[in-house]
């Protein structure tokens, strides 16, 4: 790994632009354009990092193809949040090593926050010596001239950095969605909860500058984009150690002044950070959608403690109230960590009751990943999988009714949805209402891009059906 001596600026990516231009040249000559496939794990960062993969690489001649098995240039962006998530691309890698036999022109490439963790790129190394190219979370927009590289030298490229300083801005970026889109407002995490690797794997924080911000969404606005998502890992803290005095109550006021942008989301709220001016603003600003997501990780004191979440389950609780008094039909959801070193069932009551007083409209549960290098994965009594499992699933019965429940209520309700795909029952589409609960209706797919009323007709668990009004 090593920290680059040439901070990247705007001159850079206009270096990245000429190599994207070269390999372009050199696809254009070929008989058949080269096809290029993303797979993408994680969460919306990476989600919108492979957002601008895909631009970068159209850029540079490659198309799109729907499966990987027709790719010419295969590329991982990873995750490794949780063990499992790594599994599955080692998992694939070993597949890929067949698959490269048939096809020796393919390329395969990795990036993401898995990268950035030494022993991964040891381990890549030595067992897998099939990949082509592999780089970081900080040198994203380098990847033009790594693909370069490989090209010219024909042998594998690493890429690693551990940390960066400045922000690109204006890559070339694909969006997934038309109507809706992604928006880095920040970039890295400094909190540190014991159990978690993002920190290590995405730096430092740094926000990127309003200005650059309202531009970049003007445009999307320009381009039909209805719903923006404003993302970092807590937005909350935004614009810490930026010249310009601004917090991001003050950034969503000024989002909600643009034309064309109909909808405002944000993720993810630190509770420690959400602030009564951010409370304020969500109530007082008409297109930020009455939906948060308040990450509480664990109801117990002691649990919340040795994460270093540096809130308690009553600061918590009060922060819902104060929210649901400001906005009184917003939807709450959450991330939730069952067996963190220590955690006594006692300890996962404590989460439990924290659900039955919040009542969440949706929450991801997740079972506590020892994550080697974090603060946690040295603590003593570390849980069996097994018993972290019953206090999992307890968890699970709790939670899933209520959100049935709260999507229960809204069967006969009339809501503006953004119609955003195709669902796979024919004849259907899918939207999501303001409070981002998915819903399933009847209509046809020129509905795509626009909010149109949709009557609730019944539920499942996890999303509404309804009628076309
Ligand atoms: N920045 C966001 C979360 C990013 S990671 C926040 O603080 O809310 C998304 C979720 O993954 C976390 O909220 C947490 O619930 C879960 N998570 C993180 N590290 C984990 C680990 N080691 N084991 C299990 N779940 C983890
Ligand atoms: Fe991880 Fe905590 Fe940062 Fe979220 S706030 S990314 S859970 S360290
Ligand atoms: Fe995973 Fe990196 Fe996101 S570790 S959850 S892809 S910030």
């Amino acid at each position: 790994m090593r920290t680059p001596n040439t901070a990247p600026t705007q001159g850079e990516l206009e270096r990245q632009n000429q190599f994207m231009l070269k390999i372009a040249a050199l696809n254009d000559k070929k008989e058949k354009r080269p096809r290029f496939f993303i797979n993408t794990f994680g969460c919306q960062m990476n989600a919108h990092d492979s957002e601008k993969i895909n631009g970068m690489l159209r850029k540079m001649g490659y198309l799109p193809c729907e499966e990987e098995k027709d790719a010419d240039f295969i590329i991982y962006n990873t995750c490794c949040v949780r063990e499992n998530a790594e599994n599955k691309v080692y998992g694939n890698l070993g597949y890929l090593k067949h698959a490269k036999k048939e096809n020796p022109d393919m390329k395969i490439a990795l990036c993401g926050c898995m990268m950035q963790q030494p022993t991964v790129i040891e381990t890549i190394r030595k067992k897998y010596k099939h990949v082509d190219i592999v780089f970081g979370t900080f040198n994203l927009y380098k990847l033009a001239e790594l693909i370069w590289t490989n090209i010219e030298s024909n042998s594998p490229v690493f890429d690693i950095w551990d940390k960066h300083e400045e922000i690109v801005e204006d890559l070339p970026t694909v969006r997934k969605f038309k109507y809706k889109a992604g928006v880095n407002i920040m970039f890295g995490c400094n909190n540190f909860c014991t159990y978690c690797i993002v920190p290590y794997v995405r730096g430092r924080e740094r926000s990127r500058r309003p200005e650059d911000i309202i531009k970049e969404i003007r445009a999307l606005a320009d381009d039909g984009v209805k719903e923006v998502m404003l993302l970092g890992q807590n937005v909350n803290s935004y614009g810490r150690g930026l010249d310009e005095k601004i917090t991001f109550a003050q950034l969503l006021r000024q989002v909600n002044e643009i034309d064309g942008i109909e909808r405002i989301r944000f993720m993810t709220s630190h509770p420690k950070d959400l602030s009564d001016e951010l409370i304020a603003a969500m109530a007082e600003c008409d297109k930020v959608c009455k939906h948060i997501h308040l990450p509480f990780q664990a109801g117990s004191n002691d649990v919340l403690k040795r994460m270093n979440r540096r809130y308690t389950k009553e600061h918590y609780l009060e922060l819902v109230d104060k929210i649901k008094a400001a906005i009184p039909d917003i939807a709450i959801t959450t991330d939730i960590i069952v067996g963190f070193p220590g955690e006594t069932p006692q300890d996962v009551e404590e989460t439990i009751d924290v659900c039955k007083k919040v009542r969440f409209n949706g929450a991801f549960t997740f079972i506590y990943s020892k994550r080697t290098g974090t603060p946690a994965a040295s603590m003593p009594d570390q849980i069996e999988e097994k018993e972290a499992k019953t206090g999992f699933n307890k968890l699970l019965d709790v939670v899933n009714p209520i959100v049935h429940e709260l999507n229960l209520q809204k069967v006969g309700n009339v809501c503006k949805v953004l119609v955003d795909g195709i669902s796979s029952d024919p004849g259907f589409v899918t939207g999501r209402t303001e409070d981002n609960t998915l819903v399933h209706f009847k209509a046809c797919e020129e509905l795509i891009g626009d909010i149109v009323d949709v009557k609730i007709t019944d539920c499942k668990t996890f999303y509404l059906i309804g009628e076309l009004q």
